[in-house]
C-alpha cells in the first residue's frame, strides 16, 4: 500500500526510525546495551528522571491511582491540577492557567478556539508543527512572515486584508525548537500594543506565545515574556510544556481569567480527551517547586550552554543564530547530517540528524541540559575532533 512511498523516502535518505531508551531519561543513557551520552533531549534541567520528581509521581500514584478516566470536565481532574494551574499562573503573572495533554494538543485546540473563518492569523514560517497544524485546523486565513522578520510582519499588518478582519492573531515559538533562536517578542508586543489602539472598535488583537523551550529556561525559569520584562496583557496568552524543562509529560496555556474561561468551554483537545493522570501533574507541580528553590539548576544549565556553544564555534561549526540551550550543527546536506550523527553514535554519543520536513536545512541538534557534567561536553568535543563533516 505504502511500499513506493516507503522507498521513496528510504532512497532520499529521509525515513526515520526508533531507538527506545532501556534507561532513564538523563545525561547517560542505553540504547541497545550501550551507554551514550545524551545531546537529544529537551530535559534541560535535567529534572524527568530526578529522584524527587520521581518520588513526587509516585506519591500521586499511590494517592489517585494510575489513569486520569476521564475528561477533566467529567471526572477527569484532581485537587492537583488545579493545584498546579494556580502554580503556572503565579509563574507567569496571569490571573488563571489551564493544562492541557500535550503542547500539540494546547496548540490544535487553542488556535482553533480563538480564530476562525473570517479572521486572520500571522504566523513565524519556522514556527512548530503543532501550530501550523492549529492554524490549518482554526479555518482562519493564515499568513506567514519570513523568520523573526518584524518589518515583514509590519508590512502585512498594514495590508487590507488584515485591517478589514474581525480578529487578528499573532502566533510564535518564543524560542524556535530547531534553531534555538529567540522570537523578538518586544517588538512584537509594540506591534500589537500599536495595533490595538488603532483598533479600538474592534477585538483587540492577540499575541500568542509558545513558550515550551522558554519556559523553566528564560527569565529564571518563568519564560520569555519575563525574559523581556513583558508584562502579561490581556491579549497575550502564553502557551508551554510540562514536558520539557519541567521534566513531566503535558502543557498549560496561561492568560486572562475570561481567556482561560473561554477556552475551557471551547477548545476540543481539552474538553474531549482524557485528563493528564495526577502522577504526571504531581510531577510538573514540584518541578515548578524545584525551579525556584535551586536556581543553581538554571545557572547550570545556561554554564554549560555557553561552554558547549563556545567549543562547537571554536571548531568551526555553524550553529546557526543558537541563543539557547537548543544547538543546531548546520551542514550541506541530508547526508553530511546522517554521517555527522552517525560518527558521533560510534563514538557513544547521541545526537540524531534533523532532515526535511521538519526543517528546510539539514543539521544535527544538539541540546545541552544542566545534567551534563564538563566530562560530557569534552566528550563531545573529543568525538567532533576525529570527524570529517
Ligand atoms: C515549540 C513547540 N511547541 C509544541 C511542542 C509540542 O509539545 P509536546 O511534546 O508536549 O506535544 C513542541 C515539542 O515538541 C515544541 O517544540
Amino acid at each position: 500500500m505504502f511500499f513506493h512511498r516507503l522507498r521513496e523516502l528510504r532512497r532520499l535518505n529521509l525515513d526515520r526510525s526508533i531507538k527506545d531508551r532501556s534507561s532513564a531519561q538523563g545525561p547517560r543513557i542505553i540504547i541497545e546495551d550501550r551507554e551514550f551520552i545524551n545531546f537529544s533531549s529537551n530535559d534541560y534541567l535535567g529534572l524527568a528522571g530526578h529522584p524527587e520528581i520521581t518520588r513526587a509521581a509516585s506519591d500521586a500514584m499511590q494517592r489517585f491511582g494510575f489513569g486520569g478516566g476521564a475528561s477533566r470536565l467529567l471526572a477527569g481532574g484532581s485537587e492537583l491540577h488545579t493545584i498546579l494551574e494556580r502554580k503556572i499562573a503565579s509563574l507567569k503573572s496571569t490571573d488563571s492557567a489551564l493544562v492541557f495533554n500535550s503542547g500539540y494538543a494546547a496548540n490544535t485546540g487553542i488556535i482553533p478556539a480563538i480564530a476562525g473563518e473570517g479572521d486572520v492569523i500571522f504566523s513565524d514560517e519556522l514556527n512548530h508543527a503543532s501550530i501550523v497544524d492549529g492554524c490549518r485546523l482554526s479555518k482562519a486565513k493564515t499568513v506567514l512572515y519570513d523568520h523573526r522578520d518584524m518589518d515583514h510582519l509590519k508590512k502585512l499588518l498594514t495590508e487590507p486584508f488584515a485591517e478589514s478582519r474581525q480578529r487578528v492573531v499573532i502566533v510564535t515559538d518564543a524560542v524556535f525548537s530547531m534553531d534555538g533562536d529567540i522570537a523578538p517578542l518586544r517588538t512584537m508586543y509594540d506591534l500589537c500594543l500599536n495595533l490595538n489602539s488603532e483598533r479600538r472598535h474592534k477585538d483587540p488583537a492577540l499575541l500568542y506565545v509558545d513558550d515550551a523551550h522558554g519556559t523553566g529556561v528564560l527569565g529564571k525559569g518563568k519564560g520569555t515574556l519575563a525574559y523581556f520584562g513583558i508584562s502579561p496583557e490581556p491579549w497575550i496568552i502564553q502557551m508551554g510544556t510540562l514536558s520539557k524543562a519541567l521534566g513531566s509529560f503535558g502543557a498549560f496555556v496561561a492568560g486572562s481569567r475570561e481567556v482561560i474561561e473561554w477556552l475551557t468551554n471551547t477548545a476540543r483537545s481539552f474538553i474531549f480527551s482524557t485528563a493528564i493522570p495526577a502522577c504526571a501533574v504531581a510531577a510538573a507541580s514540584k518541578a515548578i517547586d524545584l525551579m525556584k528553590t535551586r536556581p543553581e539548576l538554571i545557572q547550570r544549565l545556561w554554564r554549560n550552554r555557553i561552554r558547549t556553544a563556545d567549543m562547537l564555534r571554536g571548531k568551526g561549526y555553524d550553529i546557526g543564530k543558537s541563543e539557547t540551550p537548543i544547538i543546531p550543527l548546520m551542514v550541506n546536506s541530508v547526508e553530511d547530517a546522517l554521517k555527522l550523527s552517525r560518527h558521533l553514535y560510534e563514538k557513544g554519543i547521541y545526537a540524531p540528524a534533523i532532515r526535511p520536513p521538519t526543517v528546510k536545512t539539514p543539521r544535527v541538534r544538539i541540546t545541552v541540559t544542566a545534567a551534563h557534567s564538563e566530562e560530557d561536553i569534552a566528550m563531545l568535543s573529543k568525538a567532533l575532533s576525529s570527524c570529517q563533516v
